[in-house]
């Protein structure tokens, strides 16, 4: 018998280093089936960049398996790590000990039964050219234009895209992103010859940001009834809230913005916890694993990008071009939404930046036929294997959805439960059926 020492010793002086190295970083199977870039300006040579992944389990002809595009928040992060950390097929994981960052099959990704098409959006975000920093969008009619000419770019690429339905997803900030496009796709249809339309069947948003000036009003309650903050904190919270309001009010949009910045810093500063995405955790999400993993040696390669960029997950130059767009509104596009497409408004329970008591708020506003048979609506008991995963309330076109024990980023929390829920959203089953009674979700 061989000494097993013969083998071990070497690793631990000298050859450690090279045995890593020639560990495929990017094993192939975890290869996204296309990536690469999508011009939004062929002129400047200004482009989105996509990973898409091909469904696993398709359960109809794949020229009629959805589609569904995520779209990170930020404003100016990219959607690589929704990619990466929380929905993808292949997930990053550092190694405790050597530290060395790898790839790790996802148990629930969301490309299981759907197509999945992640954008690093706008131009300028993760992987994403913007060829002149002018042409970075400042407010959300250009986020959907060039959003638009990406999509429309990739659904060039093959032939059986044309006709799949096509879902918009997305969290945080896309809680204004991902209306933007619906809306801009929703005005440009009718102009287009109908081989020429996008196909939107549906738009769903995590723990969105979309009508900050009433979200930015539930800050300080929320916080108090979690027993977060007292009596004097809370109303210390309210007024810095009402400063932030009252500056959105005006519109005096770069003001507001960093009121909004005030409201939020405060809170975590009286809280003291790891993080206010989500208050059940003891360290914060670990997304910097994303940046460390795509900037290692031949990765960029592999998906089709130049070595020489450097990859950062929130890009500061985007997120100070939509800095006057952070306190607009994007509820009247949801409005519009509503009655043409099916919505999907999902929370994590610990998020305490845009979370459950946020949405709420403005969802009760919205201006909408349907709103007083919503607001009606029972809220269900969603059950997944017999363990309680969270509650659905629907009524026609509008389906909310709170998601237990997970936070801002929910299918990182809750990778199954949020496929689930994906799943039977797309496919109006279980709890989204109409009139759905008492739903068990079965594997
Ligand atoms: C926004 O406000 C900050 C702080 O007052 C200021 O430094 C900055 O120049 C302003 N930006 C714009 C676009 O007005
Ligand atoms: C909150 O801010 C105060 C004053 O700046 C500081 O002394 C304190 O350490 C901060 N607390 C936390 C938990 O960060
Ligand atoms: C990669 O980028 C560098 C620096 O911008 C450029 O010189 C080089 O031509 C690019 N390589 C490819 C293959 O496009
Ligand atoms: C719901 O959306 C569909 C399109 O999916 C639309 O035809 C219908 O009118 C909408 N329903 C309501 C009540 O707005």
């Amino acid at each position: 018998m061989r000494n097993p020492w013969i083998i071990f010793f070497p690793c631990i002086f000298l050859l450690c280093n090279s045995f890593t190295n020639s560990t495929p970083l990017f094993p192939k199977e975890a290869l996204p089936t296309k990536s690469g870039y999508l011009p939004v300006n062929p002129a400047t040579g200004s482009a989105i960049f996509y990973t898409f992944y091909e469904s696993q389990e398709p359960i109809s002809s794949i020229s009629e398996t959805p589609l569904l595009i995520w779209l990170q928040g930020g404003p100016g992060c990219s959607s690589s790590l929704g990619n990466f950390y929380e929905l993808g097929p292949w997930r990053v994981s550092e190694n405790q000990n050597s530290k060395e960052i790898k790839l790790e099959q996802n148990p629930a990704p969301w490309n299981r039964l759907f197509g999945l098409l992640f954008l690093d959006n706008p131009i300028g975000v993760g992987f994403s050219i913007a060829s002149n920093p002018d042409e970075i969008p400042k407010d959300e009619h250009a986020v959907g234009e060039q959003l638009f000419s990406a999509i429309k770019a990739f659904i060039n690429l093959d032939p059986s895209f044309k006709t799949r339905p096509i879902y918009i997803t997305g969290e945080s900030y896309g809680g204004k992103y991902v209306p933007a496009i619906g809306y801009y796709i929703l005005n440009k249809n009718p102009y287009l010859p109908i081989s020429e339309q996008v196909k939107l069947a549906g738009i769903a948003i995590g723990n969105g940001l979309t009508d900050p000036i009433t979200q930015v009003g539930t800050h300080a309650l929320n916080a108090y009834f979690s027993g977060l903050i007292n009596e004097k904190q809370k109303t210390k919270l309210e007024e810095l809230q009402s400063e932030a309001i009252r500056l959105t009010m005006m519109e005096n949009w770069n003001e507001s913005t960093l009121a909004r910045t005030r409201v939020l810093k405060t809170l975590q500063n009286m809280t003291g916890l790891a993080t206010l995405y989500n208050f059940n955790r003891q360290i914060p999400y670990k997304t910097d694993l994303v940046e460390k993993f795509l900037n290692q040696k031949g990765i960029k390669t592999v998906l089709g990008v130049n070595e020489s960029m450097v990859y950062e997950e929130c890009s500061e130059v985007v997120g100070t071009a939509l800095h006057e767009d952070v306190m607009k509104s994007s509820k009247f596009m949801v409005e519009y939404l509503v009655k043409n497409s099916k919505v999907l408004l999902y929370q994590g329970q610990f998020d305490l930046r845009d979370g459950v008591v946020s949405t709420e708020s403005w969802v009760k506003k919205m201006k909408w036929e349907g709103i007083e048979k919503f607001l009606e609506a029972e809220r269900k008991v969603w059950n997944v294997k017999g363990k309680l995963a969270g509650y659905v309330q629907k009524w026609g076109n509008l389906s909310n959805v709170v998601v237990m024990g997970a936070g801002h980023l929910v299918p990182a929390d809750q990778e199954l439960n949020s496929q689930i829920m994906v799943e039977d959203w797309v496919l109006d089953r279980g709890l989204f059926l109409k009139n759905a009674k008492v739903f068990k979700a079965m594997l």
